[in-house]
């Protein structure tokens, strides 16, 4: 039966980055994958992550199994991050497998729960989505998003589509630092939607991976907040995979906003899915973020750590637009790790085979990969490929 299988192709994200670390050529700039570098082109430790990990290593406590819905002080720490003003809501969360994990762990909920439901998602999104949910077995499909035209939100594409769907279908939404686009809803706009998916009692799911490279911690989560304060059932991914410079340890957490329902039964559901799933969740992630959230000044830390993170892609936003001149605004216009640059797949594939630039096939580019050494180099690149 093995021989039967289809060749697997390439994922367009991961893929990439196989075959940039590959590329032997010295002036390689990798604007591919979403990972955030620092000034030196480096991934960071936080300090914030190294003064945590000098806490557990002097704790030296045994490899235990976490529970299966996580470590409550984690949940705890994240309910108070995620959610802020609103967190006494009627909320339950669990931890996850990083971004990844939630989205599958929530998409697994709704299959059980909902399993005509139809997931629509924004066209376009993460190149993983689509397969997150169907994987799941539950159907997906799209409403309007980025507009080509004025390479901002099609508002009205999106509640013309939303606006007609019958109750309990599923809405995926990114509340900051859209990927692949980095075009964010305004606060008015957000209202809008969310007039519409509370007339057609929609469910909103939240894809939440870059909490603070927008505006702010507070700022960026101000949509689902805006959410839970309408009242409105949703469900929130979260991922810390970025904004802890933790990519390796697959930490994150699913919330459920289910105002009305059984929290003890809601819990009990989620738990029967991870622990056939996968039992529990991997310890060292969860610990290091909940030592850092658990602690202020180490919180507070990280706090000013993320918001140089932030402002180190928006100086380089400034950087690259001011060298690439008119046509390029939406580089500062966009939010996050991500900027749509609307070039042609030839003009990406050129790139990549004359100077060494990865982007995504999409026309993504990751502004985190951009630093001082690398940026006269991209900017030329990006010059003559649309010449
Ligand atoms: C990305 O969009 O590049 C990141 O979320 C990494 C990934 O897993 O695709």
């Amino acid at each position: 039966m093995f021989d039967q299988l289809p060749a697997y192709a390439d994922d367009p994200i991961l893929g990439l980055f196989e075959a940039y670390k590959a590329d032997p050529r010295p002036h390689k700039v990798n604007l591919g994958i979403g990972i955030y570098c620092d000034e030196q082109g480096r991934v960071p430790v936080l300090a914030s992550v190294r003064a945590a990990r000098a806490l557990l290593a002097e704790a030296d406590a045994p490899s235990v199994y976490a529970p299966t819905e996580g470590a409550q002080p984690y949940r705890d720490a994240v309910r108070q991050l995620v959610f802020g003003e609103v967190a006494t809501a009627p909320l339950v969360v669990v931890q996850t497998v990083a971004g990844t994990g939630a989205l599958k762990t929530g998409a697994d909920l709704l299959k059980d729960l909902s399993p005509e439901a139809t997931v629509w998602m924004p066209d376009p999104t993460w190149a993983n989505h689509a397969a997150i949910f169907e994987g799941a077995g539950l159907r997906v499909d799209h409403y309007p998003y980025y507009d080509g035209r004025t390479g901002g939100f099609d508002l009205d594409g999106a509640i013309a589509t939303l606006g007609k769907l019958p109750a309990g279908d599923i809405v995926l939404l990114h509340p900051c630092c859209h990927n692949p686009t980095g075009v964010d809803p305004s606060h008015e706009e957000w209202h809008a939607l969310f007039d519409t998916i509370a007339q057609r009692g929609l469910l909103p799911f939240f894809d939440m991976a870059y909490q603070g490279f927008a505006q702010g911690v507070d700022e960026d989560a101000w949509a689902v907040r805006e959410c839970v304060r309408r009242g409105i059932p949703c469900l929130v991914a979260s991922s810390f995979s970025k904004i802890f410079s933790l990519y390796g340890e697959r930490v994150g957490a699913l919330a459920v906003h289910a105002p009305g329902a059984d929290a003890a039964r809601l819990l009990g559901r989620l738990k029967l899915g991870i622990r056939r799933s996968y039992s529990c969740p991997p310890g060292q992630g969860a610990a290091l973020v909940q030592a850092i959230l658990s602690d202020r000044a180490l919180e507070a830390q990280w706090r000013a750590e993320l918001e140089s993170m932030r402002l180190r892609m928006r100086a380089m936003r400034t950087a690259l637009h001011r060298a690439l001149g008119p046509g390029s605004g939406y580089l500062v216009a966009q939010h996050g790790m991500f900027s749509y640059t609307g070039l042609a797949p030839a003009r990406i594939d050129a790139l990549r085979e004359r100077f060494g630039v990865y982007l995504v096939g999409s026309g993504r580019l990751c502004v985190a990969g951009l630093n001082p050494s690398n940026i006269e180099r991209v900017s030329a690149a990006l010059a003559a490929v649309r010449a």
